[in-house]
């Protein structure tokens, strides 16, 4: 007999575990910060047995009052990121709140074990009674969904914060220049405005992208039993509502053993960090002295131990570094499900740690990235310079030829042939005589200069989407609509949720 008065399963069992196997096997070393979510599914779940009859009125309240106790532990970790400033509170790490509650417990096997626990040290034997009709497989699946809930919505307070600050420093730029590239090799002019509104356009979608998975992933597990669904007629409805959920998911077999809700998330959170990348690999390029576009801001770059001559951009570094994470989060979690059976399996219980790490990623890159990029400044005379000179312009000059009626296969041929000639001499095409231009055809009219003058290479782009300036002012004022009226639910953390 290996009856422990402990352990929630030891009924069956003759021997005791294995005591290296017992430890490995544990969750509670990470899922400690389940905390918040498991006391408030649990304390949907005791409205939800109370009004099947399991618990009286007066057990109910004595049950609600111990969870709020038992998670009041958590209050403090769950308010580290301000919700108004996205600012993490770094004076307390994960690691030593997590360190000291994991210690307070060594025989807690997960956290569903925990609460049960510490409520057992509250209630006594009442607390026994709060398993009634469920199961820790959809425990675990609902904790889940609600943690990633609040980190969705976390990260798109963060990704507002970062659309806000490329919105005005999109307008601080005026109509100011720099040069475009394909190939990395210089293309044409465009508006540094519309290179920042280009990455206000991509968490946008990451944005909505987000919501499209809050929504989908937004029903309740409880209910569903370990599998089969509750071995009791319980009303779903009560604690989906509870918990802010839309509705009781619709299968108890598929909310026990899919994780697709976390695989969404984390590859939603990795194609925000492949634009996040871009961008701070564009940063890092524009500071070196090879570009000069860029000084970056002394307060977010640092030094080197050995070379007193540098400044480092160690913060765009990072951000490209932590981005292969999230590349990473979500490829784990997409291989621990692949092949699984229905329905749950402990393997499942490994796609918790990826989960956390994409959520606590993400919020440390929103953290700094808003106002670092709002501290950028540009050096918008080495932009002007390198958007007016190496020929950015040929297309243009090629296009003003199409107006004369020469086909564009053909202008592009003699604009090329200019280009050449031009290079030879060490000029720009505006340098070319008017004798020359017209060597290479007679279409060159006293007009050309003109249409190939900065302000003409920007504004022919006046199309949708294009560099034109009153295309682009355009499309700064609709961003800063859409970002005046984005908004997005569930902006209360489910710690404060009211449920007692
Ligand atoms: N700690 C477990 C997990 O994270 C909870 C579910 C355990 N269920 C079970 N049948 N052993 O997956």
């Amino acid at each position: 007999m290996s009856n422990d008065p402990i352990k929630m399963w030891s009924g069956r069992f003759r021997e005791p575990l294995d005591r290296t196997f017992e430890q490995w096997q544990r969750s509670f070393p990470f899922d400690w910060r389940l905390l918040p979510q498991e006391v408030a599914a649990s304390k949907a779940h005791a409205q939800t047995i109370a009004a099947a009859g399991i618990l009286t009125p007066d057990e109910l309240d004595r049950t609600l009052a111990g969870l709020t106790r038992v998670g009041e532990r958590a209050i403090n970790w769950s308010n580290r990121i301000s919700a108004t400033s996205g600012q993490i509170d770094y004076e307390t790490s994960d690691e030593q709140i997590g360190a000291a509650i994991v210690a307070s417990a060594p025989q807690a096997e997960d956290i569903h074990h925990f609460v049960e626990l510490e409520l057992t040290k509250e209630l006594g034997t009442l607390a026994l009674k709060l398993h009634t009709g469920r199961s820790r497989n959809e425990q675990i699946a609902t904790d889940m969904r609600l943690f990633v809930r609040e980190s969705i919505d976390s990260t798109l307070r963060g990704l507002e914060r970062w659309i806000d600050a490329l919105i005005s420093l999109a307008e601080s730029a005026g109509t100011a220049v720099m040069p475009s590239y394909t190939h990395l090799q210089r293309a044409e002019p465009v508006l540094i405005a519309h290179w920042l509104l280009a990455y206000v356009s991509m968490a946008e979608r990451d944005h909505s992208r987000l919501l499209d998975a809050r929504a989908r992933m937004n029903f309740c597990p409880l209910g569903s039993g370990a599998v089969a669904g509750a071995t009791l007629t319980l009303d779903r409805n009560i604690a989906a509502a509870a918990l802010k959920f839309e509705a009781p998911t619709p299968n108890s077999m598929d909310a026990t053993s899919d994780r697709d809700f976390a695989i969404e998330f984390t590859q939603c959170l990795c194609i925000l960090g492949l634009h996040i990348s871009r961008f701070a690999e564009e940063l890092t390029l524009y500071s070196t002295a090879e570009f000069g576009f860029i000084d970056l801001p002394e307060r977010f770059s640092t030094g080197s131990s050995a070379m007193p001559q540098k400044k480092n951009p160690d913060l765009t570094e990072l951000l490209r570094g932590k981005c292969g994470r999230l590349a990473g989060a979500a490829t784990t979690l997409t291989i621990i499900v692949k092949g699984l059976p229905l329905a749950y399996n402990k393997d499942l219980q490994e796609g918790q740690e990826p989960v956390f790490d994409a959520a606590d990623t993400i919020a440390g890159i929103l953290s700094v990235l808003p106002s670092f990029t709002k501290a950028l400044r540009f050096r918008l005379d080495t932009m002007k310079l390198a958007a007016t000179s190496g020929y950015l312009n040929a297309m243009a000059a090629a296009t003003y030829l199409t107006h004369k009626g020469v086909p564009f296969r053909k202008a592009h041929e003699i604009v090329g042939n200019a280009v050449r000639f031009a290079l030879e001499k060490g000029v720009e095409l505006d340098e070319l005589s008017q004798d020359d231009l017209e060597s290479f055809s007679p279409e060159f009219g006293p007009d050309f200069r003109h249409a190939i003058a900065l302000q003409a290479t920007i504004d022919c782009h006046n199309v949708i989407g294009g560099t034109a300036t009153a295309q682009v002012q355009q499309a700064l004022l609709r961003a800063g609509e859409r970002a005046k009226k984005r908004t997005h639910p569930g902006r209360t953390s489910v710690a404060e949720a009211p449920h007692a």
